[in-house]
């Protein structure tokens, strides 16, 4: 049986990226893999204008290099969580030894003034970290650009984890740091931890080698990485911003707002999200028959998440990241609609 993957990511990947990583790898201090990294490079900044680093690794990579080099020990840090994600993101920061305060809320993240006030009262934040998707339960954050602000006007950082938005939920301002990676949103495979960057790491105390941003810049700096990069899925990933950029990236984007649209007008269960909290790259529903449906549709050569956590066996996920069709959603619907009575 072949299957075709409407899961939060892995994603299911166009044919062009496909054949773009069945090759053999370029030895990475050659010419050629120069210019291979330099058009990745650059098509990342079309994406988003600011500064791209790529380390072999997956999003929980991208999340753990972007907090231990922006979080030193002992800083205050105000985590925002509402669900599993945050949590994460709050261990990281726990894990770098960072005094962890968490704004934790059940579904939606909380107002900016909110966050501005908690972190007033705490006094001397260092960073601010958000997840941009929950995607968890397919609830985004909308409120990346006032976070930004917030953050600039207590003197601390925003670090978000946009591991399952970028570039399908747009980011309209100058974030401190993004960790995202190749293989969700980007459709090409797993593998390579994208950290942009729109401001300088200064760590007070060391980084791990693998993690440590400073010297992937420098090494950036002559188009060049400081170890071996995930050389064949730099390979996917220029093939798959290749379609992303020849698309647009608005049009990019309305595809997904119409994929996703789609599930929530026509699936006949309750949307975890509702309204502007919703995702466009993962859409969740509650249901009991959760692992029926999940299994139905798994017969039917379709693959599809179940909840995390404390949702286990009570929501199913959908992903329309991918090289996925209406045709193909246009099933699932059909199919999870058998289950609702
Ligand atoms: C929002 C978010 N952050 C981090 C991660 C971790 O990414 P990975 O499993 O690639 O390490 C995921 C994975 O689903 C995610 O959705």
């Amino acid at each position: 049986m072949v299957y075709k993957l409407l899961t939060p990511g892995p994603v299911q990947l166009p044919k062009e990226v496909v054949n773009a990583i069945a090759r053999q790898p370029l030895f990475h201090r050659s010419k050629e893999f120069r210019e291979l990294l330099e058009n990745v490079l650059e098509k990342l900044r079309k994406v988003y204008n600011a500064t791209p680093v790529i380390a072999p690794g997956t999003g929980t990579l991208a999340v753990d290099m972007a907090i231990y080099n922006f979080v030193n020990p002992g800083d205050i840090v105000v985590a925002i969580v509402h669900g599993e994600f945050g949590n994460r993101m709050a261990q990281t920061a726990e894990s770098r030894g960072a005094k962890v305060y968490k704004l934790e809320t059940k579904l939606y993240p909380p107002p900016p003034d909110v966050v501005e006030d908690y972190a007033l009262r705490l006094r001397n934040v260092k960073a601010i970290i958000a997840v941009h998707n929950e995607t968890s339960t397919g609830v985004v954050n909308r409120y990346l650009d006032k976070l930004q602000k917030v953050a600039q006007n207590i003197g601390a950082v925003l670090i978000v984890d946009s591991v399952s938005a970028i570039p399908v939920e747009p980011i309209n301002c100058k974030i401190d740091v993004i960790a995202t990676a190749t293989h969700k949103a980007f459709m090409a495979p797993p593998g390579g931890a994208i950290v942009y960057l729109n401001t300088e790491p200064k760590p007070r105390t060391p980084v791990p080698l693998s993690m440590d941003l400073k010297r992937f810049l420098e090494h950036l700096s002559r188009i060049d990485t400081p170890y071996t990069p995930p050389i064949n899925v730099l390979y996917g990933l220029n093939a798959s911003l290749d379609i992303i950029l020849s698309m647009g990236l608005t049009n990019y984007q309305q595809l997904h707002r119409e994929r996703a649209g789609f599930l929530y007008s026509s699936i006949k269960l309750r949307s975890v999200a509702e309204g502007v909290h919703r995702s466009n790259t993962v859409a969740a529903f509650y249901t009991d028959k959760a692992s029926e449906i999940i299994e139905r549709l798994r017969n039917q050569g379709y693959i599809i998440a179940g909840g995390l956590g404390e949702l286990k066996g009570k929501i199913i996920r959908i992903g329309v990241m991918g090289d996925i069709s209406m045709e193909d959603l246009r099933k699932v619907v059909d199919t999870v609609n058998m289950f609702v009575v």
